[in-house]
């Protein structure tokens, strides 16, 4: 069984909006709704573990109780940092999950076909991280503002989450990380520096992290052309289904005129 974690604890601090940001609405639904939304019906996904502030377990446990459709869903409080927060939800997981994945809750527009890739490829290697190539060059600076060098831009990836590990794996990665108080921007770097392998998974650049507040503007506009699509595919089926009908319906005229 896979479990997946959603830290939700942040302060949204660059959002700059006065609350954690994963409350904040996009296009009609709370951003950490619509995250979580999108692990409902994953194949193998038994439960979904979210840590968010101390003072929001009830409100949130009660509110993600409405949304039908859902796997076990988990409240934990979270941490100071990301890794606290997330440290706290793998104390949750249930003894069944073989897979554990981490999601950011301010990833809402992750795709299922890159959901299941993740799956598939950390409970095949251990350890695999949704990402997508650099698109600028990226320098290395120094601190009073020198260029010090130019890594090689087809290197470079933009990393993401889902990242997902099998479950010895990520336990041990953080209990180590815990013992030698390492903290670590993202749950794969906890995993290298076991020297355990961490295979990358072709991610999508409308995976953004809401961040600041024109991420929103982009996030809101995905939404929606994300919706108009499905409205297509949507008129697409009934004008099949319709056409197949009046195809049935001809034939039966055709059969009853020839009688
Ligand atoms: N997060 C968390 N616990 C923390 C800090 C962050 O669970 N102590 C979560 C955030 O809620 C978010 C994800 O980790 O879903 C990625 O973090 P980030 O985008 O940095 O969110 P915030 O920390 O909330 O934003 P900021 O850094 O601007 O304050
Ligand atoms: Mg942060």
């Amino acid at each position: 069984m896979v479990s997946v974690i959603i830290p939700a604890a942040g302060k949204g601090t660059r959002m700059k909006a006065g609350i954690n940001k994963a409350f904040l609405e996009l296009a009609g639904k709370p951003m950490l709704f619509r995250t979580v939304m999108r692990f409902a019906g994953i194949e193998g996904v038994g439960e979904i573990v979210v840590a968010v502030g101390a003072d929001e377990v009830a409100f949130i446990r009660w509110s993600l109780s409405k949304i039908p459709g859902l796997p076990a869903v988990k409240v934990v409080a979270g941490g100071s940092e990301r890794q606290m927060s997330v440290a706290n939800a793998l104390k949750a997981v249930s003894e069944d999950a073989d897979t554990i994945l981490v999601h950011d809750a301010a990833r809402p527009l992750v795709t299922k076909s890159v959901i299941e890739s993740v799956i598939a490829e950390a409970q095949k290697s251990g350890a695999a991280i949704a990402a997508v190539k650099a698109k600028n060059t990226i320098k290395r600076v120094s601190a009073d503002g020198v260029v010090e060098d130019t890594p090689d831009r087809s290197t470079l990836w933009e990393v993401q989450t889902p990242q997902g590990f099998s479950r010895g794996v990520i336990m041990e990665a953080y209990l180590r990380a815990m013992q030698d108080g390492f903290v670590g921007t993202d749950d794969a770097s906890l995993v290298e520096r076991m020297g355990h392998p961490v295979r990358v998974v072709e991610g999508t650049y409308r995976n953004i992290k809401v961040t600041s507040p024109e991420d929103i503007l982009m996030a809101e506009a995905m939404l929606r052309d994300e919706a108009i699509g499905k409205a297509k595919d949507g008129i697409e089926t009934l004008m099949v289904k319709l056409a197949e009908k009046a195809i049935t319906l001809r034939q039966k005229v055709e059969k009853e005129m020839r009688k």
